[in-house]
C-alpha cells in the first residue's frame, strides 16, 4: 500500500494523506541552520549543533508521536471552525491534502471549507533562518474572515538541559515582544517580530527571532496563555477565542505566536511570510544601551526586512532549486530500472548530503542530544558525498583528522560546534581509524587534490602536534599493527564497526553503557572484520604512498613506502586464512576466551555478514573460489526478501561475553536484523566475483523506492534508506526503523554507482567497469569528473563482464578513461560488455 507517489520531474515525493504509518520527514538547510520537518509540519530547528543551539522544542517519543512543530492555525470568522492546514496538531479532516518533500524544502498544500493554504518551508542559501511562505486563497463565492495564528515553542538552547533542568529553566525564559502600538511607523518589523532571548543577559550572544510580514492583531509569547490551562497544541484557547492574549513570558515556556486578521475577497490570494531565525551579536555590542538587557537589533533588522519581501523569497527559493539542480546534475544515470534512476539521481544523493551534514545527530530516531558526529560515521558518509561538494568534504576530512589521537586511534565522536573529540561514548573502537584512510583515498581519487596529504593537522586538536595528513593515515594503519591478538588478527577493542559486538565488556549491571564499559583486559578478542578492513586500508595506502613519495613534507616523519603496506596486507591475509576461515565462510571474531564467533562451531551466530562482504571486497578468495563459497553461504543463510540479515541464527538470550548485540530481541538491530549499512558490502563483493545479477538483486531488496508498494509493512519513508529492517526472526519482519541517518546512504550509493554501474573515480581517471544484471541491454550516464563531462553509453553484447572501451572514437586498453588534455569539456565513452 502506498501513501503517496514520486514526482521525479520535480524531484519530490508527494504524500497524499497525512496519516502516514510514521511521520515522514525532510530536512531544511545545508550548512548552519537546519530544520527537521514532517509531513504534518512537525519537527524542530537548530543552528549548527542539535544539542547546544536548539531553537525550537520537540518532545521525542510523544503521544501522538509527532507533536510540536511549525504550526499554523486557521479560524473561520463566520463559523468559528478551527483547523490546521498541515492537519496536525488540530487533526480536523481536510478536504484535500498534499505534502511535497523536495530538495531542501517542504510544501504542504491543503483545502478546507473553500480556503486553500499552501505553505512552503525552506532555508535560503547562506541564511541562518527558515522561511514559511504561506499563500491563502479564498475559493468561496463570499468574502472570508480568517484569523491566522502561527506557533512555535522555543527551546532554551541546550536541548539536554531543556528537557531535564526545570528548577532553573522555569525561571530563565525571556522574550522581547512586538511593539504593537508604535504609530506612524507601519513598516517597522519591530511591530511583528518576537525575539527569544533566554540567557542572552548572561553568557550567550545569540538569540532567536520569529517575524511576520503582516500587521499583527496580537501575539503570544507565553505557552500557558496561548494554549490555556490544561490544554494542548490541538486546541489552543487563543485560537478558539479568535484572540491572542499579547502575553509576555517570564520564565516558564516561551513561545512565539502571531495573530493576523485577514479579510479575503472571493478569489483573493494573500501571501504571508514568517521567518524563524538565529542571530549572533559581537559580545561587546550585545545590548541596545549599555547597562540594559535589550537586544541590539542593528544587525538583525536588515536580515529580517530583506526576507519579508515576497520577491526576495521567490528569488531565494529559485536559488535553492538551482543549487540542488547543479549538485544533482553532476551524476545522472538512465538505466532500465526506475527505482535505480530515482535513487541515484535524486534521493540517495540527497540523503548522502543529509547524512554528511548531520552524521547521526538529529533525526526522528536520533534525539540530537545523544550523539555528536561519529568518526567512522562521518568518514563513511563522506564517501558518498565527495563528488557533490568536494570542498566541504576536504574541510571535514581535516576536521576529523584533527581529532585523531597521536597513537593513531580515534575518539568515537566529536562535537560539530567545537570540532573536538569527546569521550562520552568512549574510544577504542578499533576499526575507527581505518575509515579515515578510505575516506581520504575517496577524496583524492575524486578531486586529484594531492595537496591534502601535505596539510599539517594536529592530533587531539593540540597545537604543536601538527603532522601532515599522510602521517595521520600511516598512524591509523599502525594503530592496528600495534594491536594484534593471539591469532595475529586485529584486537577488537571496545567493538568494531558493529558497535554492539562488545567482546570485552561483560556487563551485568542494568543500564551500564556497553559503549564505555570494559571488564576484560582486551588482549584476546579479535576481529576478522577489522582484518578485512585493514587489507582494504593497506591497498589504499599502497597507492597513496606511491603518490606521496615525492611530497615536500615527506621528511617530517618516518615514511613507509608502498612495499611496506603490500607486505602488511599479505601478513594479514595469511592470518585470515589461518584463523579467520571457517571452511565455508569467513569467521567473525574471537571472543575474550579465544573462542571463534561466526563459526559452524557456534550454536547461534554461526555466520555474520560483515567479514564476507569486506574480505571479498579486499579480494580474498577470488582466485580459488572461497569468495564464491562465502557469498553462496550468505545467500543460503542470510538473504531474505527484505534484505540480508546481519547474522544467523539470531542470539536468543543475553550473553555476557557478547555484550549489546545479544541484548536485542532476535531479528532487531545488530541481533540479526537486515542492518542495511552492511548489505552494500555484499553487493560490492558480488561484483568483485562478477555476479551482477545477484548484486543488483540485493540492491533492489532494500532500495526504498522499490519497497514503496509495501509501505504499510516497511512503514518508514519510501524515499530514503533506514538503518534497519526487522529480520526473519522478528515478528515484524520487513518493518524498517531509524530512517535517514545511516551509513547505508553512502555505501549504497557507492555500491550502485561505482560497482554495479561501475563508474568509479581513480587517481588516473574515471574507470568504467559495469557488472550489471543479465537482462539489461545497457544504460547511459552523465558524470562530471574533475570538471569534465563524461557521457557514457554502456551496451551489452554478451552476458560476460569484459569491457571494450571506446573514448571519443578511440579504442582504449583497460577500463580507465585517461585524464583528457587541459581544456577538454566533454568526453564521449562507449563501453561494450563482451
Ligand atoms: C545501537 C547502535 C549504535 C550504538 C551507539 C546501539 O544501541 O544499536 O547501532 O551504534 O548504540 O550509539
Ligand atoms: C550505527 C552506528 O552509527 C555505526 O557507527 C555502527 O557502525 C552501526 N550502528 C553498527 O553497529
Amino acid at each position: 500500500m502506498r501513501f503517496g507517489f514520486f514526482d521525479d520531474q520535480s524531484r519530490e515525493y508527494v504524500i497524499t494523506r497525512p496519516d502516514t504509518p510514521l511521520p515522514w520527514i525532510n530536512y531544511l538547510g545545508k550548512d548552519s541552520f537546519f530544520g527537521l520537518i514532517s509531513n504534518t509540519a512537525g519537527g524542530y530547528s537548530f543552528y549548527k549543533d542539535a544539542r547546544l543551539r536548539r531553537l525550537t522544542r520537540y518532545r521525542y517519543n510523544n503521544a501522538p508521536l509527532d507533536m510540536g512543530g511549525r504550526y499554523i492555525y486557521l479560524r473561520d470568522g463566520d463559523s468559528s471552525e478551527v483547523w490546521s492546514p498541515s492537519w496536525m496538531p488540530v487533526r480536523k479532516t481536510l478536504d484535500s491534502y498534499e505534502c511535497r518533500h523536495g530538495m531542501g524544502y517542504t510544501n504542504i498544500r491543503s483545502k478546507k471549507n473553500g480556503i486553500t493554504t499552501n505553505t512552503r518551508y525552506f532555508v535560503p542559501l547562506n541564511s541562518a533562518l527558515e522561511v514559511w511562505d504561506v499563500a491563502l486563497t479564498n475559493e468561496r463565492d463570499a468574502e472570508a474572515q480568517l484569523d491566522v495564528f502561527s506557533a512555535v515553542e522555543f527551546a532554551l538552547w541546550d536541548a539536554w538541559d531543556d528537557s531535564t533542568n526545570f528548577q532553573r529553566n522555569f525561571n530563565t525564559g525571556e522574550v522581547e515582544a512586538p511593539i504593537l502600538s508604535r504609530e506612524g511607523d507601519q513598516e517597522d518589523v519591530l511591530q511583528s517580530t518576537i525575539f527569544h532571548k533566554t540567557e542572552y543577559r548572561e553568557r550567550r550572544n545569540h538569540f532567536a527571532f520569529f517575524a511576520c510580514s503582516e500587521t499583527l492583531a496580537g501575539f503570544d509569547t507565553e505557552r500557558n496563555a496561548f494554549l490555556g490551562p490544561y490544554r494542548g497544541w490541538d486546541n489552543p484557547l487563543a485560537v478558539e477565542n479568535g484572540q491572542s492574549c499579547n502575553s509576555i513570558a517570564h520564565g516558564w515556556q516561551p513561545i512565539g505566536s502571531h495573530h493576523l486578521k485577514l479579510h479575503l475577497k472571493p478569489g483573493e490570494v494573500k501571501r504571508v511570510i514568517f521567518l524563524l531565525g538565529y542571530h549572533e551579536n559581537p559580545t561587546d555590542e550585545k545590548f541596545d544601551l549599555p547597562g540594559s538587557n535589550t537586544i541590539n537589533k542593528a544587525s538583525v533588522l536588515p536580515v529580517i526586512r530583506e526576507l519579508l519581501s515576497p520577491a526576495r523569497v521567490d528569488t531565494a527559493f529559485s536559488e535553492l532549486r538551482e543549487y540542488w539542480k547543479e549538485l544533482l546534475d553532476k551524476f545522472i544515470v538512465c538505466t532500465p530500472d526506475a527505482d535505480t534512476n530515482r535513487m541515484v539521481n535524486i534521493w540517495n544523493a540527497y540523503q548522502c548530503m543529509i547524512t554528511f551534514n548531520m552524521s547521526r545527530s538529529a533525526s526522528y530516531f536520533e534525539s540530537g542530544i545523544g550523539r555528536g558526529m561519529g568518526f567512522r560515521d562521518s568518514t563513511q558518509d563522506l564517501m558518498g558525498f565527495v563528488h557533490i561538494v568536494p570542498e566541504r568534504a576536504r574541510e571535514r576530512l581535516l576536521d576529523l583528522a584533527a581529532t585523531q589521537l597521536s597513537n593513531g586511534g580515534a575518539f568515537h565522536q566529536y562535537s560539530p560546534l567545537t570540532k573536538r573529540g569527546n569521550n562520552d561514548v568512549g574510544s577504542g573502537f578499533n576499526d575507527d581509524p581505518h575509515w579515515l584512510v578510505l575516506a581520504t583515498a575517496a577524496y583524492v581519487k575524486e578531486t586529484g587534490d594531492l595537496s591534502i596529504l601535505d596539510e599539517m593537522v594536529p592530533y587531539e586538536n593540540q597545537p604543536g602536534t601538527e603532522m601532515p595528513l599522510f602521517e595521520h593515515l600511516q598512524r591509523a594503519v599502525q594503530h592496528t599493527l600495534d594491536r594484534l591478538g593471539p591469532h595475529q588478527l586485529p584486537l577488537i577493542g571496545r567493538a568494531d564497526w558493529n558497535d554492539c559486538l562488545n567482546l570485552n565488556c561483560f556487563s551485568e549491571t542494568p543500564g551500564q553503557s556497553f559503549q564505555t564499559t570494559t571488564n576484560r583486559d582486551g588482549n584476546t578478542a579479535e576481529s576478522v572484520m577489522i582484518a578485512g578492513l585493514f587489507i582494504l586500508s593497506c591497498q589504499e595506502m599502497v597507492e597513496l604512498a606511491s603518490l606521496f613519495v615525492s611530497s615536500p613534507v615527506k621528511e617530517k616523519f618516518v615514511f613507509f613506502d608502498p612495499a611496506f603496506y603490500t607486505e602488511k596486507a599479505k601478513d594479514m591475509e595469511q592470518a585470515i586464512w589461518q584463523a579467520g576461515w571457517d571452511g565455508e565462510w569467513f569467521r567473525r571474531a574471537y571472543d575474550a576466551f579465544g573462542e571463534p564467533l561466526g563459526s559452524h562451531l557456534n550454536e547461534e551466530g554461526q555466520i555474520f555478514i560483515e567479514p564476507q562482504g569486506l574480505c571479498v571486497m579486499a579480494g580474498l578468495g577470488v582466485a580459488d573460489g572461497k569468495a564464491r563459497q562465502a557469498l553462496d553461504a550468505v545467500r543460503e543463510r542470510l538473504a531474505t526478501p527484505h534484505g540480508i540479515v546481519l547474522l544467523n541464527p539470531a542470539y536468543s538470550c543475553y550473553q555476557l561475553r557478547l555484550g549489546e548485540i545479544s541484548s536485542y530481541p532476535p531479528g532487531y538491530k545488530e541481533n540479526a536484523s537486515v542492518f542495511c549499512h552492511s548489505n552494500p558490502w555484499v553487493m560490492i563483493a558480488e561484483t568483485v566475483i562478477g555476479r551482477g545479477e545477484r548484486a543488483f538483486d540485493y540492491y533492489k531488496r532494500i532500495n526504498p523506492s522499490a519497497r514503496e508498494a509495501i509501505s504499510e509493512i516497511h512503514r518508514c519513508e519510501p524515499y530514503v534508506y533506514a538503518q534497519t529492517i526487522a529480520g526473519k526472526d522478528a515478528p515484524t519482519h520487513g518493518e524498517a526503523k531509524n530512517s535517514w541517518l545511516t551509513g547505508t546512504a553512502s555505501w549504497n550509493y557507492v555500491a550502485i554507482t561505482q560497482y554495479i554501474l561501475g563508474i568509479k573515480p581513480t587517481y588516473n581517471g574515471l574507470s568504467v567497469n559495469p557488472v550489471i544484471p543479465d537482462d539489461w541491454e545497457g544504460f547511459e550516464a552523465k558524470r562530471i569528473f574533475r570538471g569534465v563531462v563524461y557521457k557514457i553509453k554502456v551496451e551489452r553484447r554478451s552476458l560476460l563482464n569484459s569491457i571494450r572501451l571506446t573514448v571519443d572514437g578511440q579504442i582504449i586498453e583497460g577500463c580507465i578513461i585517461p585524464i583528457p588534455p587541459e581544456g577538454t569539456r566533454e568526453v564521449n565513452v562507449l563501453v561494450e560488455l563482451k
